[in-house]
Order: structure tokens, then C-alpha cells, then sequence
């Protein structure tokens, strides 16, 4: 858990409970830095994020790599509102922060601070420190220029790379140092806590070799896994190959690389205990690694146990997921979805087919969702297969995002308290069903909105048009909250007695106002008798079912 003041503690305290206590905007009146801050809670498995005191759920962008200039600043926003985002991500990097060691520059964090606080979002701010995507790159030139005090990752080959080796104690050190000065200056400047969670160093990990070979990695992988990792892991103590055998270089790597973070992330939130998390570059589960070192060592599915152990000072580790691939996001999700891990995706596609994939996540109840490359700089990774912010793809997470985006905090307290189920759509309109309680929730994709849908898997969908989706909530034994995208969801008694018939007694379109449901209109006739029909505007439906005989 994250350390935070005493004064924050105590804050958190009479917020969880609805004590008798100074309300946030009185604390902040009276000059408490950490009035309320952002945390992060946990039940029954479940996570949700609090921000001023009240569940708050992330529908985000990430800006572009080099999107961290006051110039470009205009050109995110007006992308950013289109979309519906609640929640701007944006890259702090070391180079631009110290320039000249000791010298901190703080212009461009109080702009992104005040124009974010302007445009009504809040910010994830994403430290790129020493280690950005297992290079080197947005340290400063004063740390690249010197390898001799600022050690470089050997390759397995014996040759420099271009990541900093995580046993390097000045690089650590140096990192450290720039992180705590932001988090200190947020403590001083951001008491409205405008940003609300931290990413410490991105998508680490190694390239050139599934570690570090440099002189101090290799004596410290001559040596004892340590006798936490061991036992909490259940492996054997002895060597890392004795312990984890063929897994042992990116067990070993993990273990390096989360010790240097979790020992950042500790700095930065004794100054200011905001959540922090780190990401993954997120590989193919069903197909490891193809042979060739994919991020090694960093929080992959693979190696998020030892991250777990080895960095408690993370709130979570998070997939950066860009493999569209229904099986093979769902179960990404899965692995990061665990009792002591909350699930978040802080980069997916900006491509429009991506943004389906957000019912899956809430279903399986992430407290985040943000497509990465969101602003009008015209940058486009297209043939790594995500495109810029055309028109296709802002309308496609609007549509979505603007549901959400006014009932995200009613979302985030139902999510936690209720049952959640989500699909997403496959190339081959694969049906998908679940059960909540007594009723067995089936969603169609490709049928009509209107008459009986086609035999499950008899109509292909074009991969690049797929925006099929469900997202189901359990509010009471016979009664969900249905919203979803270009499908059809039906509720039907899953075993239903001989001669008992399952109906829906009410369907309401409405939403979420101040945290009551507000009925818009009744929906019946042609909207209910073939089920409940997703085009691609979702709406929000609360629908009561009953059984009869
Ligand atoms: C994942 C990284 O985390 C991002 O910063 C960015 O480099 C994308 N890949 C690719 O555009």
C-alpha cells in the first residue's frame, strides 16, 4: 500500500466512513494538501477508484509520445471532448523536467494542469523517466551522454543497448530525485488533486536479450533469489535458475526492474501519495513470446506475480493491449483482473473497431479505459496497426464514451457492488451468453434490429467494421442496467420451471442524475419483442424481468 500523511489518512477515513469531517472543499480552504486524494479501494475482489470522495471511472485518452509542449496543448483538446473523455493521459518527461541536472522546469506541468483543469478532465500524468518502452530515451542528455556513471543494459550479445541497466544505484538514485521534485511540486500546486494517478516509467522491460547482462546484473544473477520472492512465489530458495528454471532470466529481469520502479514510485509518494501503477507492453498469452525476448521482465502477464511481490508500492500493473483480438483481449483482462490487482487499460487502438472492447473491460470491471494516441497532432502508427484520430475512430469512442461519460461515477459504485458481465464481437459473430441469478443473458451480433437474429456464426462480420458490444449489470435479482453497441441482448429464465415463462415487465431508457435513475422514456412494441437492440448510439436501459406460470 502507499504510504500517505497521517492528515490524508485520517481525511480518507471520514470520506470511507461518512463521519462528521471537514468536507473536501473545506480541507482544501484550510490548506490540507492531501484533502481527499484519489485512492484507490478494494472489496470482495473488486476495485474502484475515489476521487474527491466519490467512485470515479477513467473513460480516457493518452496523448501522442511528443504531445508534452504548451504549443500542441490546443491540439488536444478539442479531439480529447469529442471523444468524451473524462480523463486525459499525458507523459511528464525527465529530459524536459531537468534539463540540467538540478535545474527543474515546471512551465509545462502547470499549463497541462491549468488547461486540463479549464476543459473539465483530470490527468494521469505518465512519468517518463529513465526507462520509456525499454529505452533510455527521455532521459536527459546528461544522463545518456554518461554511461560510465549512468550504466547502459548489456545485450545478450555483450553489446550496449539503449535502456539504462536498473542495478545502475546513480541512475536509480537520479531518477528518483527528478520524480520526488514532481510529486512534491503536485503536492504544493495541486491540492484539488486535478491529477488523480501516476504512471511510473513506461512499458519497461528488455529488448536485446531477456535481461541485463551488464558486469552488476550478471554477479547479481550469480546470486540468491530473495527469500520473499521465493517463499511468496513458492518456488525452491536458491539461484534464479534454481528457482524458476527456464523462466529464470525474465523472472530475474521482472524482479530488477520492479524493485527500481517500486523504489521510484516509494519517493514520489512519500511527497504526495497519489496511486501509482506502471504498464506493460501486453504480449499474446496463447502465443509467448514467439521465441524472442517481448519487454522481458516487464509487468507482462507473465511476470506479474513477481511484480506483485516485488513492488508494493504499486497500486497495479496494467496492459497496454493492442491485439484486437477478442480471445485474446479477454484474456489479458483476465490476468490482470485479480483480487489484488486492479484492472485498468491505459493504452489500447485509437481505431474505431477498438473502442467495443470497453464493454468487455467494464465487465470485467476495469476502473479504466483509454485509447492511446488521442490528439490532433497527426501522428498515426497505422502500420503497427492503430491509425490516427480519423473521423471513424472519434465517433466510434464517442458514441461510447459520451454514455458513459455522465454516469461514469453511478458505473463505478454499481460495478463494485454488483454483478458485471461484458462481450465484445468476433469476425465471426460468435453468440455469447453468461448467467446472473436465475436469468441467462445471450448477446447476438449481426442480426437485425428487428425479427429473429441469424443462426449463431451464419453471418461474417468485416474485421475493420466491428463495433458489436454488451456491458450488463445485476442490480437486483431480476433487474439490470443493459447498455452495448450494434448487438442485441436478451434476458431469459436460464432453467425455467415446467410452464414458467420469463418476461420483461419494464424497460426504461434513461441515465444516471446526481445518482438516481431518471427515466427518459418506456421502451415496448417493436423496441422490446425481438430483445433489446444496440445500433451504434448506445443508450442506457434498466430493465425488470418476472416469471409467470
Ligand atoms: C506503447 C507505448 O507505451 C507508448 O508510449 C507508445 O510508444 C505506443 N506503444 C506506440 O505508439
Amino acid at each position: 500500500m502507499i504510504k500517505r500523511t497521517t492528515k490524508a489518512i485520517i481525511a480518507a477515513m471520514f470520506v470511507t466512513a461518512g463521519l462528521a469531517g471537514p468536507t473536501v472543499s473545506q480541507a482544501i480552504a484550510q490548506g490540507e494538501p492531501n484533502a481527499a486524494i484519489p485512492r484507490i479501494e478494494a472489496k470482495n475482489g473488486k476495485h474502484r477508484l475515489i476521487v474527491d470522495g466519490k467512485p470515479f471511472l477513467i473513460l480516457g485518452a493518452q496523448v501522442n509520445n511528443s504531445t508534452y509542449s504548451t504549443a500542441v496543448l490546443p491540439q488536444v483538446w478539442s479531439v480529447a471532448h469529442d471523444i468524451g473523455i473524462n480523463t486525459l493521459e499525458a507523459p511528464i518527461p525527465w529530459e524536459q523536467l531537468e534539463p540540467e541536472e538540478g535545474r527543474f522546469d515546471f512551465d509545462y506541468v502547470d499549463a497541462l494542469i491549468s488547461q486540463a483543469r479549464a476543459n473539465d478532465v483530470r490527468l494521469v500524468l505518465l512519468w517518463f523517466g529513465g526507462w520509456k518502452n525499454g529505452g533510455a530515451t527521455y532521459a536527459p542528455a546528461w544522463v545518456r551522454t554518461d554511461t560510465r556513471r549512468f550504466p547502459r543494459q548489456v545485450g545478450r550479445d555483450g553489446v550496449i543497448t539503449r535502456g539504462l541497466s536498473p542495478f545502475g544505484r546513480a541512475t536509480i538514485d537520479a531518477d528518483k530525485r527528478a520524480f520526488l521534485r514532481l510529486m512534491r511540486h503536485l503536492r504544493e500546486t495541486d491540492p484539488q488533486n486535478t491529477v488523480i494517478l501516476i504512471q511510473v516509467e513506461n512499458e519497461t522491460g528488455t529488448w536485446n536479450g531477456p535481461r541485463d547482462y551488464s558486469p552488476a546484473a550478471e554477479n547479481a544473477f550469480k546470486g540468491q533469489v530473495p527469500v520473499a520472492l521465493a517463499r511468496a512465489l513458492h518456488k525452491p530458495q536458491g539461484t534464479w535458475t534454481e528457482a524458476f528454471g527456464v523462466d529464470a532470466d525474465r523472472s530475474f529481469a521482472a524482479w530488477a526492474l520492479a524493485r527500481m520502479v517500486d523504489e521510484v514510485a516509494a519517493a514520489g509518494a512519500a511527497e504526495k501519495g497519489l496511486p501509482m501503477y506502471t504498464n506493460a507492453a501486453a504480449s499474446n498469452p496463447f502465443n509467448p513470446a514467439q521465441g524472442a525476448p517481448f519487454a522481458s521482465g516487464g509487468p507482462d502477464w507473465n511476470s506479474i506475480d513477481v511484480w506483485k511481490v516485488t513492488a508494493p508500492n504499486l497500486s497495479f500493473v496494467s496492459p497496454d493491449i493492442y491485439i484486437p483480438v477478442p480471445a485474446i483481449y479477454g484474456k489479458l483482462l483476465d490476468y490482470y483482473a485479480r483480487p489484488d490487482n486492479a484492472l485498468m487499460i491505459p493504452e489500447t487502438s485509437n481505431e474505431g473497431q477498438v473502442s467495443r472492447f470497453v464493454w468487455l473491460a467494464l465487465g470485467k470491471g476495469a476502473i479504466g479505459f483509454s485509447p492511446f494516441g488521442v490528439d490532433a497532432t497527426q501522428h498515426a502508427n497505422f502500420p503497427k496497426g492503430y491509425g490516427s484520430m480519423i473521423l471513424g475512430a472519434t465517433q466510434a469512442y464517442g458514441a461510447k464514451f459520451n454514455l458513459l461519460k455522465p454516469i461514469a461515477s453511478d458505473w463505478a459504485r454499481i460495478a463494485f457492488d454488483h454483478p458485471t458481465w461484458g462481450a465484445v464481437q468476433d469476425d465471426k459473430n460468435t453468440t455469447q451468453t453468461t448467467t446472473m441469478g436465475r436469468w441467462r443473458i445471450t448477446t447476438w451480433f449481426g442480426a437485425p434490429e428487428y425479427g429473429p437474429p441469424p443462426k449463431d456464426g451464419s453471418a461474417m462480420a468485416d474485421p475493420k467494421q466491428l463495433d458489436g458490444g454488451s456491458l450488463v449489470a445485476q442490480l437486483s435479482a431480476d433487474e439490470f442496467l443493459v447498455t452495448g453497441s450494434s448487438s442485441r441482448v436478451q434476458i431469459e429464465l436460464a432453467a425455467p420451471r415446467k410452464g414458467e415463462l420469463g418476461e420483461y415487465l419494464s424497460v426504461e431508457e434513461g441515465t444516471f442524475v446526481n445518482g438516481a435513475w431518471m427515466t427518459r422514456r418506456t421502451r415496448n412494441g417493436d423496441q422490446v419483442d425481438w430483445n433489446l437492440n444496440f445500433g451504434e448510439s448506445p443508450f442506457l436501459l434498466r430493465v425488470r424481468m418476472h416469471s409467470v406460470r
